[in-house]
């Protein structure tokens, strides 16, 4: 019998996403997979179905070259246990094949904290890219997702180093060479996913993006704004409030208004919003209120605003890869470094303090953005840790 080296099987990762932000970061991986790691790593895809309208989720496949999911529960929108109950049931069903070495979850929605539980009960272990991260605010459903995935994760891949540091304060030990357990799990500073795509996609953006001649917009010369944390949407007072001082902000710098829509905020809008607001964003010119938009014109948009508005998490990020300032519309963000940057100001929904913040960057122009992210190959370092675990 001719002597022959015994290959092991590569590596069976479950990757599951769901909502338009995991789509996104999955191209990252996805493509790694494909090309470096062809052979050593295999990769199903599994969709929960969180997101399921063509603009948050069809597009990004399509515009990202990421192949279609293998698998696909349609679970659709629903109340936190209904939605986040159905996806549990349609994962556990697929591990329950003994087919994955591997469950691989991003950031913190419903379908992240649905892996998480399907995976650590069946003890496949689990990979969490976007770990570490919090706003110490548990009114939030993605600070409990996060959390919960996080003590359930074998690998925690944190983009930045306070997210190393949260961990390390929450117990987990940094730096330890044991092999990595759900009971003794590895802490890994990987960069950010998001930062390797922005960087991956700007190019073909500029290319193939024609969004701003479409809205007849200049370089610099207009303000972006996304809008859907639940927080912000359901609340009427709140969301009256963002939206009016959209509209100060418009009037006062003489720059158009981007607010490309989520469907949470769409159906919102229209129950909560005053008549008279509604009106006047109608009769405003320059006040683009659009469905969502693919990631190559957010790329665009993002890259030529004058400032970005937004209480988006991977919006805020985005803008400080492409050195835009940011007002955040939250009382809070994950993202500490950008405001510790002075790229990134925290205004809430509180009209003067949006104003102001607004005020301040069309002032003074683009802040210092250094690189704090990685270096563009954090999908690299997952998947080279992920085979070291074999061994
Ligand atoms: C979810 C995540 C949030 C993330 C966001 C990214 C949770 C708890 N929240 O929030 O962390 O920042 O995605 O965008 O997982 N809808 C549609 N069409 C769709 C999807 C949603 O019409 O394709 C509408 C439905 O009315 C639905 C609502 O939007 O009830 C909210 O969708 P859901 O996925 O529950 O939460 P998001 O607000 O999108
Ligand atoms: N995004 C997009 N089109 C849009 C709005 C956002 O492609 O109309 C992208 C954005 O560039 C980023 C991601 O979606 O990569 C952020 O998703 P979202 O704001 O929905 O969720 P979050 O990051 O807050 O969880």
């Amino acid at each position: 019998m001719a002597n022959c080296i015994e290959m092991p099987a590569p590596l069976h990762i479950l990757t599951v996403i769901g909502a338009r932000p995991q789509i996104i970061k999955a191209a990252a991986i996805s493509s790694a997979v494909r090309t470096k790691f062809q052979g050593r790593i295999t990769e199903t895809l599994l969709h929960t179905g969180q997101h399921y309208d063509p603009n948050m989720s069809q597009v990004f496949f399509d515009e990202l070259g990421i192949p279609p999911a293998d698998i696909s529960l349609g679970v659709g929108s629903g109340a936190h246990g209904v939605q986040t109950a159905r996806m549990i049931e349609g994962i556990e069903r697929e591990l329950q094949g003994g087919k994955y070495d591997v469950v691989l979850l991003y950031g913190d929605t419903n379908s992240t904290l649905a892996g998480a539980v399907a995976a650590a009960k069946l003890h496949i272990p689990v990979a969490h890219v976007e770990a570490g991260l919090r706003s110490f605010n548990k009114a939030m459903p993605e600070e409990i997702n996060r959390i919960v995935c996080d003590h359930c994760s074998t690998w925690l891949f944190c983009p930045t180093e306070t997210a190393v540091k949260n961990l390390g304060r929450e117990g987990f030990a940094l730096g330890t060479d044991a092999p990595a357990t759900v009971d003794k799990p590895h802490v890994v500073a990987s960069g950010d996913v998001m930062y390797d795509n922005s960087m991956r996609f700007a190019a073909l953006a500029g290319q193939r993006s024609s969004i701003l001649t479409d809205l007849g917009l200049k370089e610099d010369g207009f303000m972006l704004a996304t809008v859907h944390r639940d927080h912000n949407t359901d609340d009427a007072a709140r969301l009256n409030a963002i939206f009016g001082a959209l509209l100060g902000m418009h009037r006062r710098h003489a720059l158009p208004v981007v607010l490309p829509v989520h469907p949470r905020t769409r159906k919102m809008m229209e129950s909560l919003l005053a008549t008279d607001m509604k009106q006047a964003m109608a009769s405003t010119k320059g006040f683009h209120l659009i469905p969502p938009v693919g990631f190559l014109d957010m790329i665009a948009l993002e890259r030529n605003a004058k400032l970005v508005v937004t209480d988006s998490g991977g919006v805020q990020k985005e803008a400080y890869f492409f050195k835009r300032p940011v007002v955040v519309l939250r009382p809070e963000t994950e993202w500490v470094e950008l405001v510790e940057q002075g790229q990134a100001v925290l205004a809430d929904a509180d009209p003067a303090r949006i104003a102001s913040a607004a005020e301040n960057f069309i002032g003074h122009g683009v802040p210092q953005c250094p690189p704090i992210f990685g270096d563009g190959h954090a999908a690299e370092v997952i998947c080279t840790k992920l085979l070291e675990a074999r061994g």
